[in-house]
């Protein structure tokens, strides 16, 4: 694995810079309990939105690491409200056709439920994971992550899906019933099969035949079709181990390390990516701050499996991807609608990809709150809400 000559990110100073974003979470309570917060900032406040987007439930996943953090009932309250607003939208089908389930109910109701015991939460959780399972593909063996069921031009999945898997881990668990487990086994072995190339890269978006049988890789957010989008490969990093996690499967801590070793090859020297992986130093092209706070996620869950030098390794790497973090990416101006790290990336366009410009240079929901769950992960056993 390659190492790096940075400082790392001790257990105080991971403490102080975890009560430092409490503050902000504590701040943005009256901006975002009745209402939810924005996928990413506009000038580095964020708009409230309503309960609609893929990424709605990233801010109350930081709601409820602040409780956890300091105990206090209004994080508790607040998280709570907003409960109720994601029991509402899965009970009104309000823009659910989509495969984010996990990033919507993991850290806002599947978290509550382990938490405080919310029922409200696993029932809506358990519903969440319903309609993602409802979104398989017999022919291919994939969780189809966008648009109309069958349409030729969404007849893909991505690998952002594999953070989707956790729910339906967790739905068997709590239900007993193994058809979650079951699918969630069923897609990731088409991913493996496909999304990652062999050096360790990944595709975005992966294109099946009607027939079920591959077609082609393909990029939205990501410069072109064979470059290296920075969250794609972050999120195959963490994904991968979170599904070791539940299933035990070597293969998946092997497809870990090969989307690390890449990762770590396309790094520059403060270990925050390009928003693409193709642009390395020397480049005017933005940061992706969200994918090192994924990446560092995953290095602090993988420490937990592997032999005990390579998990040694992987704590360090991620107290330094978190030490560059804390001290050049942390918002300290600390005002209403504030996120937690600046110079995010969500989707940039190219004269090659096909998704719509927002976020570029600014927080996102998920960097902020991959950078508490990381500093939790620093501070204590954290019992995991994916
Ligand atoms: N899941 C979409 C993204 O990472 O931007």
């Amino acid at each position: 694995m390659k190492t790096f000559d940075l400082p790392v990110l001790d257990n105080t100073a991971a403490a102080a810079a975890l009560d430092e974003a409490c503050d902000q979470v504590r701040i943005n309570l009256p901006l975002y309990t009745d209402r939810c917060q924005n996928h990413s900032s506009v000038n580095n406040l964020y708009p409230a939105c309503d309960n609609n987007q893929w990424t709605c439930g990233f801010w109350p996943g930081e709601v409820w690491l602040a409780y956890e953090r300091t105990g206090e009932e209004s994080f508790k309250q607040s998280a709570l409200t907003l409960v109720d607003s994601f029991a509402y939208r899965i009970d009104h089908k309000i823009e659910v056709d989509h495969h984010d389930m996990g990033f919507l109910y993991s850290p806002s109701c599947v978290a509550a439920y382990k938490l405080v015991g919310s029922e409200k939460a696993r029932d809506a959780a358990i519903k969440a994971a319903d309609q993602l399972i409802s979104r398989f593909q017999e022919k291919g063996q994939f969780i189809q992550a966008w648009g109309e069921m069958g349409a030729p031009e969404n007849y893909r999945y991505i690998i952002d899906c594999l953070l989707n898997l956790p729910l339906l881990y967790w739905a068997t668990e709590t239900t007993g019933d193994n058809k979650y487990a079951d699918i969630a086994h069923r897609h990731i072995t088409t991913c493996l099969a496909n999304s990652f190339r062999p050096d360790g890269s990944t595709y975005h978006t992966f294109f099946m035949n009607p027939d079920g049988t591959p077609s082609h890789g393909a990029t939205c957010q990501g410069y072109k079709d064979d470059s290296f989008w920075a969250r794609g490969q972050a999120w195959g990093v963490y994904g991968s181990v979170l599904s070791y996690r539940y299933t035990k499967n070597p293969e998946y801590l092997d497809t870990f390390r090969k989307a690390l070793n890449f990762y770590l090859t396309r790094l520059p020297d403060d270990l925050v990516p390009y928003w693409d992986m193709i642009f390395t130093t020397g480049t005017e092209e933005p940061r992706d701050s969200s994918s090192a706070a994924i990446v560092a996620c995953g290095l602090l869950e993988a420490a937990k499996y592997l032999p005990a030098d390579e998990a040694a390794a992987c704590d360090k790497l991620a107290r330094q991807m978190m030490g560059s973090l804390v001290k050049n990416y942390a918002v300290h101006d600390h005002k209403p609608g504030a996120g937690q790290i600046l110079h995010g990336t969500y989707s940039k366009k190219s004269p090659y990809n096909t998704c719509t410009p927002e976020g570029v240079d600014e927080c996102t929901s998920w960097g902020d709150y991959f950078y508490m769950e990381a500093l939790t992960r620093l501070t204590k056993d954290w019992q995991l809400y994916w």
